[in-house]
């Protein structure tokens, strides 16, 4: 039997879809760029939806790529076999080019054909859409599978809840899907009508691959609109594959944690194969790690904070001293756990071994804030739930309290109480939260939707006026700032830079006249696609430039303003009204936030 690593099958699958015509575009990051209805890039199609969506993407109309991932929805479901928060997906992607004929017989020769995954055909179950008032049943591409040698009765049909992919909950590209399932136990498989795939008892089948056919937009009414552009968007989990390929009971038991068990098992002395809640923590401490190794490795560098990606880092990293504690792992040695993870895969992602610093100060940084805390806040929460009966409830203030003093993140809060049978007024603590600081965090997690770039005018409008800042910044702070990060809503830009302190009101009032002065010249807004070394050669600035592979779009304000970037922009600077700097923030020690403002003339 052929050996597969994560290496060799992330590699396998570039080659496969290369041959095929396709451009393998690198991993963007793990922050979506001016997406504010998401957190993390959540899947391999997230950072190309404005592709998706009709704009031309420079390096062609057949793309694939490993991606990383992060979902976070199920954290407290880490320590099974299965629940990972960070995970890479291998995707490849038709921009209006081919369909199902195309795809379908390519899914199949990748995972039968002896050079690639050599899955027999027979051990292969799909799912294709059933059908309903909104789209007709599928049976193209069940017709498609069965001709590729699927047996008939291992084709399934099931409606929108399992067969249906588009970022959830919003407006944007749509459609039906087919997903691919191993069978792990035949005689439950071959009892199942067409229409009763989730009838099988779990463990029947595990899915490896999803194929997505986007030819609906969702508008914003609910309704299904035909889109023009036709595209193909695949999914398939790298860990879970391998997990299959390896004919393993989990994936922690892939070559990816190989390193990092070895790691924690000589700092603790306890087996990841001992079971039970050992083997639990093992796995918290290793998916954890690895996540916020990412997340603090990112070029956009995500660090521990009170909001948004910085919170669900913290919260992260808090978990896994928890966890880490249950087995004995030395305080201080998160940092050591996580150098196994830069060396497994910085041949991949190389940003890890170059952010190593970061990564290990900041980890250094948060467990010891934590562990200062947690023993007098185990304390705090035992006596707050002493005397509770069976069932109880821990009261809103209490959370709080063990937020704000003993950094107890609610969320752990809320699942030692269900270790123990309680449950938390989650309510009364986002009030009590709310009253102590400015913003409740209550509603964060709905940010976990998956969303959509957005083409709005307000948007697109701060899109340049973000172009505009980061010039001024340059001539007014200093040439060396660059960006850090970038979120654009509807009501206003913010923009992160490396710099040491805030700024002036002078330098503010400085910046504010620049960006101002461009406005009032009306200058044209220019796109030009090049070769990203000709870009360079050209003076053009592009932190995330690697995301785009070779073609790059680059945008030129006059002589104001250079900049590789995905846009998208306004076509003149006369469009963007005032230009006001609303407030700025401390993001760490070297990186500074402005949030922004137009306001109309
Ligand atoms: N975007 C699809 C998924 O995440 C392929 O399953």
């Amino acid at each position: 039997m052929k050996r597969f690593t994560s290496e060799t099958l992330r590699e396998m699958f570039l080659e496969f879809f290369r041959e095929k015509g396709h451009a393998v575009i690198p991993s963007a990051s793990l922050i979506p760029e001016n997406d504010p209805t998401v957190l993390f890039t959540t899947a391999g199609m997230h950072p190309l939806v404005p592709y998706l969506l009709g704009e031309k993407h420079p390096a062609g109309n057949r793309l694939c790529d490993v991606q990383k991932c992060v979902r976070t929805g199920d954290i407290d479901e880490v320590g099974d076999s299965s629940h990972c928060t960070f995970f890479e997906m291998l995707g490849n992607w038709s921009l209006g080019d081919y369909f199902k004929k195309e795809m379908i017989p390519w899914s199949f020769e990748f995972l039968t054909s002896e050079k690639y995954l050599g899955i027999p055909a027979d051990d292969i179950a799909v799912t294709c859409f059933a059908g309903d008032g909104d789209c007709p049943r599928d049976e193209e591409s069940a017709a498609i599978w069965e001709k590729c040698g699927i047996k008939k009765n291992h084709i399934f049909y099931l409606p929108k809840s399992g067969n249906w992919w588009g970022p959830a909950g919003t407006t944007g590209p749509c459609g039906p899907d087919t997903e691919m399932h191993i069978i792990r136990n035949r005689a439950e498989a071959d009892k199942l009508g067409p229409f009763d795939f989730e009838k099988a008892p779990a463990g029947t089948f595990l899915e490896i691959w999803n194929d997505v056919f986007m030819q609906y937009n969702k508008n914003a009414e609910g309704k299904f609109e035909p889109i023009k552009q036709k595209n193909v968007d695949t999914g398939m989990g790298l860990e879970r594959t391998l997990c299959i390929l390896c004919g393993k009971d989990s994936v922690y038991e892939t070559d990816v944690f190989e390193k990092t068990i070895e790691k924690i098992e000589s700092l603790t002395g306890k087996k990841y194969s001992e079971g039970g809640e050992v083997t639990r923590a093992f796995r918290v401490v290793l998916d954890h790690i690895r996540t916020a190794t990412f997340m603090l490795g990112d070029p956009k560098g995500v660090v521990p904070s009170n909001t948004d990606q910085g919170y669900i880092l913290r919260r992260i990293i808090r978990r896994a001293v928890r966890f880490g504690r249950n087995i004995g792992l030395p305080q201080g040695s998160l940092k050591e756990v996580a150098l196994t993870v830069i060396e497994k895969y910085s041949p991949v992602y190389p940003e890890l071994a170059q952010n190593r610093a970061r990564i290990e100060e900041e980890l250094e940084k948060e467990e010891l804030k934590f562990s200062k805390t947690l023993q007098q806040g185990l304390r705090e929460f035992e006596k707050a739930t002493a005397n509770l009966p069976a069932g109880g409830e821990i009261d809103g203030l209490t959370a709080f309290h063990l937020y704000d003093t003993y950094g107890f993140p609610v969320e752990i809060t809320g699942e030692m109480a269900r270790e123990r049978g309680f449950t938390v007024d989650v309510k009364g603590y986002s009030a009590a939260y709310a009253e102590h600081q400015e913003k409740s965090r209550a509603g964060s997690e709905q940010k976990f939707a998956c969303g959509l770039a957005d083409h709005k005018e307000e948007t697109t409008r701060l899109h340049t006026a973000t172009h505009l800042l980061h010039a001024a910044l340059k001539i007014v702070c200093s040439p060396d700032v660059e960006q850090k990060g970038s979120n654009i809503t509807e009501e206003r830009l913010r923009f992160d830079f490396n710099f040491p302190r805030k700024l002036t009101p002078e330098e503010v009032a400085e910046v504010e006249r620049l960006v101002n002065e461009q406005i009032a010249l009306n200058v044209p807004v220019v796109m030009k696609e090049m070769s990203l070394e000709e870009a360079k050669a050209q003076g053009f600035t592009g932190l995330f430039e690697n995301k785009y592979g070779e073609r790059v779009k680059t945008y030129t304000i006059g002589e104001f303003s250079k900049e590789i970037c995905g846009g998208p922009h306004a076509k003149s600077t006369g469009e963007l009204g005032v230009f006001k700097i609303a407030k700025q923030e401390n993001v760490s020690a070297g990186i500074k936030r402005i949030k922004a403002v137009l306001e109309p003339r």
